[in-house]
């Protein structure tokens, strides 16, 4: 179990809600689900209108890491990463700060979600 904790301006209050160990479901599907209201469009990593502030809050090394090509793409058009945290990532499994919720796949992993 993980504990997913959304906050936002365009919520009244921080919403946590818990994902189950072994979904490999995204970010942007357990929001849909709790009726978060992550703002998106295309579902499918183009557009970028998913993008939010990851945070894990866990003194383990992160689970979650792995950008796909076009995660890096839209996040990098967007000014939301820079080539050295997507070369961080790739190279020290660093986690950038911002991903894509249609592509982030939600992990075992304390997390905080900022739109
Ligand atoms: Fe378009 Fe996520 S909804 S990139």
């Amino acid at each position: 179990m993980a504990d997913v904790t959304f906050t936002s301006p365009a919520m009244p209050k921080d919403v946590t809600v818990y994902a189950v160990a072994g979904d490999t479901r995204t970010l942007l599907s357990v929001a849909k689900e709790h009726k978060v209201p992550i703002h998106f469009e295309c579902e499918n990593g183009e557009c970028g209108s998913c993008a939010c502030e990851v945070s894990v809050l866990s003194d383990k090394a992160p689970l979650a890491v792995h950008l796909t090509e076009k995660e890096k793409t839209v996040l990098r058009l967007a000014g939301k990463i820079t080539p050295d945290q997507v070369r961080a990532a790739e190279v020290s499994d660093l986690p950038p700060p911002y991903r894509l919720a249609c592509q982030f796949i939600v992990r075992d992993e304390d997390i905080v979600v900022k739109f």
